[in-house]
């Protein structure tokens, strides 16, 4: 079986990391012997863009909706304002695609020295799936501006919540907390201050988890408070829903609290499967370091492996696991890791590593 990626690497460490994954993936697949990639390379870029004038073609839709997954490595540039790259590539291929959630799972891999091992508890005591509404919300791209932003400029910013929205979301954080060990479901809103969207999140909320009542556990946090949870209870939480803008903020903060953000990955799914869902690591392209040869590869690979178990539909999910396990084998090991995971390999030999574990495991 081949599967036919698209593969957008984008800006600055999403080119490093994107080849990196590539390769990673050729090795599995390979290895396993059962499947194949074949990919197609899309040049959309702040680079391109500051060269040509456009991110994608016109027929960009077409051309994505022949492959079975889109991987993706970063996109924004400090030369381009980053609400424009941000709505020129990403924002469409998540709302045109249908991939309505965005899945993000932290946890404490091996050999991570997490900001929270310091404080208190054991790594175990984080492991969480962040659910993420994807199509609406506070990123609809609604609202507008008058007077340009001149001294009496006035700007709006709509966000925009349907009842299909979010009660196909809600359905989604169910069912994942359903399969999972804690069976926790906690949903973020901040319906105390913002009473009309937020308000139907809880009602919508409460109507869909009438048919887990016993199945899973279930619970509701403003998000300010949610913040601080994070850090004092992680043991107390496990599948966690939120809003588009809510959840982008909590899934860095639990990036940041498991050790890091180059190591944290996210699938932005169509339930569907109408459209292909896109994989790509949380973190951006990282222009601080873009160049040096040294971003940490791990989220890439974490979501590459997230992309073999979607595309297996179940039957890949013993290759994605091993693949995770030759992952943490590296990240188990002081010599490979990055510099932000307190080593000094850099992204070639991270990634050099995974392949001869993954021939070993
Ligand atoms: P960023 O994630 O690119 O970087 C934040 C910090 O984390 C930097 O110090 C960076 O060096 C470090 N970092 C990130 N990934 C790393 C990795 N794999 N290994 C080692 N260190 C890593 O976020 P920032 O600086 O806010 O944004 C930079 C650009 O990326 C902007 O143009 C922004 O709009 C864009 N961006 C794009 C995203 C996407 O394509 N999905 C997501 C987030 C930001
Ligand atoms: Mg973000």
């Amino acid at each position: 079986q081949t599967f036919k990626i698209a593969a957008i690497p984008g800006d600055g460490i999403g080119v490093d990391i994107t080849q990196a994954a590539i390769r990673v993936l050729d090795t599995l697949a390979h290895v396993n012997g059962t499947f194949s990639f074949e990919y197609t390379n899309f040049d959309w870029s702040s680079k391109a863009y500051l060269e040509r004038g456009w991110y994608m073609p016109p027929d960009w839709e077409e051309q994505l909706k022949k492959h079975d997954a889109i991987y993706f490595g970063a996109v924004g540039w400090p030369s381009v304002p980053d609400h424009i790259s941000l709505w020129q590539m990403i924002l469409p291929i998540r709302q045109r695609c249908n991939q309505y959630v965005n899945v993000r799972p932290t946890r404490i891999l091996k050999g991570t020295h997490p900001p929270l091992a310091q404080l208190q508890g054991k790594p175990s005591d984080l492991d969480w799936v962040i659910v993420r509404e994807n199509s609406e919300g506070e990123y609809a791209g609604q609202g507008g501006t008058t007077h340009g932003h001149e001294a009496n400029a006035v700007a709006t910013e709509l966000a925009i919540f349907t009842r299909v929205g979010i009660e196909r979301i809600m359905r989604f954080a169910f069912e994942t907390a359903k399969l999972r060990p804690r069976k926790k479901l906690t949903m973020v809103t901040k319906s105390n201050a913002q009473r009309h969207g937020m308000v139907l999140w809880d009602t919508v909320f409460y109507e869909v988890a009438k048919e887990y009542d016993g199945v899973v556990e279930y619970d509701k946090m403003l998000v300010d408070a949610m913040t601080v949870r994070m850090v004092n209870k992680p043991e107390s939480m496990d599948t966690i829903v939120a809003t588009n803008l809510h959840a982008d903020i909590l899934s860095d903060l639990a990036a940041a609290l498991a050790g890091s953000i180059g190591i944290a990955p996210s699938s932005n799914l169509d339930p569907t499967r109408s459209c292909p869902s896109m994989f790509e690591p949380i973190h951006g392209s990282a222009p601080d370091i873009a160049g040096k040869g040294i971003a940490n590869p791990v989220g890439a690979f974490w979501s590459a492996a997230e992309m073999v178990r979607w595309l297996g539909k179940g039957q890949l999910d013993e290759v994605a696991d091993k693949f995770m396990v030759a992952i943490e084998n590296v990240t188990g090991q002081p010599e490979t890791r990055t510099k932000d995971m307190g080593g000094s390999a850099n992204t070639e030999q991270v990634t050099e590593a995974v392949c001869k574990e993954i021939e070993k495991v």
